[in-house]
């Protein structure tokens, strides 16, 4: 039985989970139309990992050459490797233009052409004419968009009265029997107090979960907190198999390189000097996708032609830029070059490897934010008061591979549209559902019983192992015996966290406890993520099998749907892919052969 703990009660007509770009600008949104908001975040907002994208936002603004939506929304479906939902896709791309000009207005600082407009620059996939050749379409402030961005959109959110509750963290959704969310329950790590948020809708704006791996571009509080809720509360995750490697992740450290560099004219090259790109996409060379270019780079290292002493990495030249181009455009990266690799960039090519920077899966969603589950036969049944956007959810828009620049995209169109949905469905100032019993007694107990956690294994032992299992086993080639033996070595893994050792009993910054608890997080989305790519026998986008190399539209054009319970026992259904695109403006994109 846990231990009786004193509950502060809140009542919102919304509580929105994150406070990174796709959080933040739902807040805006939602106290915009005058709605009871609190903002729930592990992290002061502008530490939100939002704040490390770097290289921009994508929009067909046409500011340095012609472009069209259309164009963009072409070279989205087939980045997506035709898993993204063209409906979705359409709205997202027909909307960009205006959500810029909207961040422009709220105040955005981005960099300016010489007659005053905003910067685009060139971004992996990105073309004009349905692939004749390279857009100029990613909206840049230099190298640090995201920060420009999250800045901007926090002060916009205190402008109006939105209640930010800092360095909360989010324990659990409060579930009614009949599956529809009545709030979520928090821990304030400031005083030890917990805290139960009543809300008409919740938003889920948790992020991604790049720290299930021992290599990623993201931050330490990437755990997809929000994910996990989700499966705790017995609904599925879409697509989790789809986890993006970006190809420049300084070597050994796992820091970003923004593909703005490549985007400026900087290129990749093997230890023999070779330009290898123009052998894997002869078109769009070092400006293919992610996937492409991150496979390239494996192949050239497994074939002996990596850098360095143990030929395991891959050089990225700017040194041929001029260096005021590399310190108007990139000078963050160029620190970045400097701290984490020791070079200069204008003298001296960055050793880079591809790393974990995000996951396509997430919480299914439609584009108003409402969360999706799969109900007998209805695969698109609603789960009330439940919302999600950002990399928490899947919408789905990248489908099996994300385009570069695309992501912060998705963050502003969809934190938008979901206020304006809860706009439509919540009541101002009407009552706050009561949270059922059951759902807050399991939530407590499951930290409770962390809490008190006395075995012998440290948190940071067993998430070492399962961010070597993951790296290991369902990296950036796969193959079912080795997803198989990444399926048992996780459950092996994940049987001991009850063997954990949670030395702080604290109520109070008791940091051992959160990442215990993160830890439980990341274990289930693992589970789901390596279930996933196993039963997955195809090749598409960011899921190559060595077994299954090519694109399986017959049997495999779907949705992945994992459910895992509380064992870590992991159940897998399918969907279909919305081919049909919102209007008739434009035509559904039929599948093809995906080169660059
Ligand atoms: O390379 C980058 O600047 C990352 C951008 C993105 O992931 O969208």
């Amino acid at each position: 039985m846990p231990q009786a703990y004193a509950i502060v009660d809140h009542a919102y007509d919304v509580v929105v989970v994150g406070a990174g770009g796709a959080g933040l600008r739902a807040v805006v949104g939602l106290v915009e139309q005058g709605l009871k908001t609190a903002c729930l975040t592990k992290v002061f907002p502008t530490r939100s990992h939002t704040v490390a994208a770097q290289g921009g936002i994508s929009a067909a603004l046409g500011n340095m050459g012609p472009d069209d939506w259309r164009y963009h929304m072409y070279d989205t479906v087939k980045g997506s490797d035709w898993l993204g939902d063209q409906d979705a896709i359409e709205y997202m791309c027909r909307a960009a233009p205006e959500a810029i000009i909207e961040l422009e207005h709220y105040g955005v600082p981005f960099s300016r052409t010489p007659e005053g407009k905003i910067y685009q620059r060139a971004f992996g996939g990105m073309t004009i004419e349905y692939g004749k050749s390279q857009a100029l379409r990613t909206c840049a402030a230099a190298d640090r968009t995201g920060h420009a961005m999250l800045h901007t959109l926090y002060q916009q959110s205190l402008r109006h009265k939105a209640e930010f509750f800092v360095e909360y963290i989010a324990l659990d959704l409060l579930m009614d029997d009949d599956s529809a969310c009545r709030g979520v329950l928090a821990w304030n790590l400031d005083d030890g107090t917990l805290h139960r948020f009543r809300a008409q809708s919740t938003v889920l704006a948790t992020g991604g979960y790049g720290r299930a791996y021992f290599s990623c571009t993201s931050a330490h509080t990437c755990t997809g907190d929000g994910n996990a809720m989700v499966l705790r509360a017995g609904l599925p995750l879409q697509d989790m198999e789809f986890v993006q490697f970006h190809p420049t992740g300084i070597y050994g450290a796992g820091c970003l390189i923004t593909e703005g560099a490549r985007g400026e004219g900087g290129y990749l090259v093997n230890a023999n000097g070779e330009r290898f790109m123009e052998r894997y996409a002869p078109s769009a060379k070092d400006l293919a996708s992610r996937d492409v270019v991150s496979r390239a780079m494996t192949m050239e290292v497994r074939e002996g032609r990596g850098c360095g002493k143990d030929k395991d990495h891959i050089f990225l030249h700017l040194d041929h830029l001029d260096p005021a181009v590399l310190a108007e455009r990139l000078p963050g990266i160029s620190e970045s070059a400097k701290i984490f690799a020791g070079v200069d960039v204008t003298r001296q090519p960055i050793p880079v490897q591809p790393t974990v920077h995000y996951n396509m899966g997430g919480i299914p969603t439609n584009p108003g934010g409402e969360v999706l589950t799969k109900r007998g036969a209805d695969a698109n049944a609603k789960v009330p008061g439940l919302m999600a956007v950002g990399e928490a959810a899947c919408v789905s828009v990248h489908g099996a591979n994300r385009l570069g620049s695309n992501s912060l995209l998705d963050l502003v169109v969809f934190g938008r549209a979901a206020a304006q949905q809860a706009g439509k469905t919540v009541t101002k100032g009407g009552a706050a559902p009561s949270a059922p019993k059951a759902s807050e007694e399991r939530a407590l107990g499951r930290f409770d019983r962390f809490r008190h956690a006395q075995g012998k294994e440290p948190t940071a032992k067993l998430r070492l192992g399962m961010q070597r299992v993951m790296q290991g086993h369902c990296a950036v080639f796969r193959t079912g015996p080795l997803l198989e033996e990444g399926v048992r070595e996780l459950a092996a893994v994940r049987a001991r966290l009850p063997e954990v050792s949670v030395t702080d009993r604290s109520l109070v910054w008791n940091s051992d406890l959160v990442e215990t608890l993160e830890l439980d997080n990341l274990m289930s989305q693992a589970a789901v993520t390596v279930s996933g790519a196993a039963n997955r026998l195809e090749s598409r986008g960011a899921h190559a099998r060595e077994d299954y190399p090519e694109r399986d539209d017959a049997n495999w054009m779907k949705h992945t749907l994992a459910w895992c319970d509380d064992k870590g026992q992991v159940t897998i259904d399918y969907r279909p892919v919305h081919l049909e695109t919102l209007t008739d403006e434009v035509q559904t994109i039929p599948p093809k052969p995906r080169v660059y």
